[in-house]
């Protein structure tokens, strides 16, 4: 997809579609008001009839009258002051994804409505649009089915126009090509996450990782069974240990072995990599199970995180840690009760081995640790208790310390993604007791998300947060402004971070 930056007036571009943001209540004068004159007055027309109503990413697709466009597309952005990044981040996917199975190749955008109302202007909107174009691009379909043979999938563009007048169009440029890689990364995590379980086992998504780190030329090590038996990773062993597919442990890293960054980080980010989830022994339900292909969400996106922050500022100092396991029933299953050793010696005690994303993520962690590791961040699709209790539009998330925790958020800001805090009560550390055990990997039901991110903070020591997108990893029902399946969350609030570390 070529990218422009086109300084004529809206009316004035050439594209297939004219992208027309409507931001709070449509004001019909200066250039809406100019647009609605040489669309023959159809967009007061459709105001007047009903349409472009307020409400966030409603659309609507019109005639363009005598526009330089062959059609006007109109997306509401909701009202002016409640205008933020991620808003206008889904601007542009749900104008993309409106024109599922339409025929374009060319769209513009018009940046003013979005960029008067969002801190930042017209930088900050190319960015964010551009990325939501791309991102809005992706359809999960399209990774059996052919692109063509998809009657719902959005067009793949030749030519995206980001239109604004006066503007400085090199700035304009970098900030949208920013926004084109950010989003093809999140794009590169969704279509790792959604293949299915007999498609990417964890040999499969190793060999990912390591096609990945060739190219961006990127340190790979992955850690097949008989070392992480010698090296005491008993908690991923566990896990791994009931299925024909091998357990990996994948560890990548940009920049040197223990180098700091700019702000003098060893940063190692670190994501649950169950290819299938069944449960193991402990084992789930029929109902939904098939969407515990899902559950190595948070592998994927750290290793298309690395490939973006790769591809946006080479040799950052970062590590990215992927345990990878199937988790099966068999003869060959850890067992309700089986006690195991940890990478940092604790025993654990596995009262469910469904509760088994926090026993590889911990000898993750403290693997990175051991590779120099100063601050950690987890992604892992951990628990269903977050996503009853927060939906599929809110990540929950844990830290210590506080100020760790501020950083990471300062990033999401960045990222334009939204997370809400879960205390650490010390209070249920009593209930996490085993009688056999230091721990034990679950407790009852009361406090459950709570004790998830207790059980996490006993495998580091140094500042950490764990981000639980058990609700917002994958959508259950296509949104206005993205397929279902897997969502990508984490991806830009990830990269941000580590892009924070970057040397001049
Ligand atoms: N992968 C699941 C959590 C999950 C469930 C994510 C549904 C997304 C949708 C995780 O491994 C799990 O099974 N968690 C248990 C923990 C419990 C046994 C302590 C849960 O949430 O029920
Ligand atoms: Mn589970
Ligand atoms: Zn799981």
């Amino acid at each position: 997809m070529q990218l422009r930056v086109a300084t004529d007036q809206p009316w004035d571009v050439k594209a297939d579609v004219l992208v027309i943001p409507i931001v709070g209540e449509p004001a019909f004068d200066g250039p809406l008001g100019e647009l609605d004159r040489r669309s023959g007055g159809e967009l007061q027309a459709l105001s007047a009839f009903g349409e472009l109503r307020p409400k966030r990413f409603t659309s609507t697709l019109a005639a363009p009258g005598e526009l330089g466009a062959r059609r006007i597309l109109t997306v509401s952005a909701g009202p002016a002051g409640e205008l933020d990044r991620e808003t206008v981040l889904h601007v542009g996917a749900a104008a993309q994804h409106r024109l599922g199975g339409r025929h374009a190749t060319s769209v513009a955008i018009w940046l003013a409505p979005l960029a008067d109302a969002l801190e930042g202007g017209l930088a900050a909107v190319a960015e964010l649009v551009a990325r939501g174009v791309v991102e809005g691009t992706f359809d999960p379909k399209t990774l059996y089915l052919e692109h063509d043979d998809v009657r719902t999938a959005p067009p793949i563009l030749d030519e995206l126009v980001l239109v604004a007048p006066g503007g400085d169009a090199a700035a304009l440029t970098k900030a949208a090509e920013r926004g084109v890689i950010i989003g093809e990364g999140a794009n590169h995590a969704k279509a790792l996450s959604n293949r299915s379980a007999n498609d990417i086992t964890p040999e499969v998504l190793a060999q990912e990782a390591r096609d990945l780190a060739a190219k961006h030329d990127l340190w790979i090590d992955v850690i097949e069974p008989d070392r992480a038996r010698e090296l005491g990773m008993g908690m991923f062993l566990a896990v791994g240990q009931g299925s024909d597919n091998p357990p990996r442990m994948i560890v990548m890293r940009s920049g040197g072995e223990g180098e700091r960054d700019a702000l003098d980080r060893h940063l190692a980010i670190v994501g649950k990599g169950v290819c299938f989830d069944s449960g193991g022994i402990s084992i789930k339900p029929a109902d939904r199970m098939e969407e515990m292909k899902m559950d190595k969400i948070g592998a994927c996106t750290v290793i298309a995180a690395i490939g973006t922050v790769a591809r946006l500022a080479p040799g950052t100092p970062l590590l990215a840690l992927a345990p990878a396991v199937e988790n099966m029933p068999g003869s060959h299953s850890t067992r309700p009760g089986d006690v195991v050793k940890a990478l940092n010696g604790k025993w654990v005690d596995i009262t469910n081995t469904d509760a088994e994303g926090r026993l590889i993520l911990g000898d993750a962690m403290i693997y990175a640790e051991r590779l120099g590791a100063t601050h950690i961040v987890d992604v892992a699709t951990l628990t269903g208790a977050v996503s009853r209790a927060f939906g599929d539009k809110i990540t929950g998330a844990f830290g210590t310390p506080q100020s760790w925790y501020e950083e990471v958020m300062a990033a999401a800001d960045r990222g334009a993604e939204r997370f809400w805090q879960i205390p650490l009560v010390d209070d249920y550390v009593t209930e996490m007791e085993s009688w056999y055990g230091d721990l034990q990997n679950a407790g009852t039901a009361e406090g459950s998300l709570v004790k998830s991110g207790l059980f996490l903070r006993e495998f580091r020591t140094v500042p950490w947060v764990h981000l639980d997108i058990g609700g917002t990893g994958y959508f259950r029902k296509t949104q206005p402004y993205a397929a279902r399946g897997a969502t990508g969350v984490t991806h830009a609030t990830l990269v941000e971070l580590a892009l924070a570390g970057a040397k001049a």
